[in-house]
């Protein structure tokens, strides 16, 4: 909990590359969008792009850079809520937070503390995405 600066870099990695994509709903009754003339039927399916969102630069300036102070506490507190969601948000939220965190970090610690890491001929540089994959998933495996 206290290496502040292992939680941006996982925040920040969250956010370019989002386990799930897209969230979806059911809406549980008809929703008039405000300022618009779109109208919701009750019980039409919803799926809302997480990695959209994670890549708007209205919220994420320079969206293609890796820049783990985005994650700052000032710059977290500037944004607003629901513009960042790897885990998802509301009722049926992720109800693993914690332990998916805490996994990465007890991960991330016990393999560099025994290994060097490098690139290979395989990594991807720039990370390329498989789009036919349903979770994020870089391309060739
Ligand atoms: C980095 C790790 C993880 C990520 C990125 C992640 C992401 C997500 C997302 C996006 C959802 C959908 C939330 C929504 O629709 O609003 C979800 C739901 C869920 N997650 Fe995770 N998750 C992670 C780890 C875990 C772990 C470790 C567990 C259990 C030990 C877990 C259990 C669940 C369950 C049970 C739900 C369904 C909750 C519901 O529908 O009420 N997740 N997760």
């Amino acid at each position: 909990m206290s290496l502040l600066y292992l939680d941006m870099v996982f925040s920040e990695t969250l956010r370019m590359y989002p386990p799930a994509e897209y969230l979806h709903r059911i809406t549980s009754e008809t929703y008039n969008v405000p300022n618009s003339n779109l109208v919701i039927e009750e019980g039409t399916p919803v799926f809302i792009s997480v990695r959209g969102l994670h890549y708007e630069p209205k919220y994420f300036l320079d969206p293609d850079k890796f820049d783990p102070e985005r994650f700052n506490e000032e710059n977290k507190r500037d944004r607003p809520a629901y513009v960042y969601l790897p885990f998802g948000e509301g009722p049926r939220t992720c109800i693993g937070i914690r332990l998916g965190l805490l996994e990465m970090k007890l991960a991330l610690v016990k393999i560099s503390s025994k290994f060097e890491v490098s690139p290979c001929e395989k990594t991807l540089i720039p990370m390329k995405l498989d789009s036919r994959g349903h979770l994020t998933t870089p391309l060739g495996g």
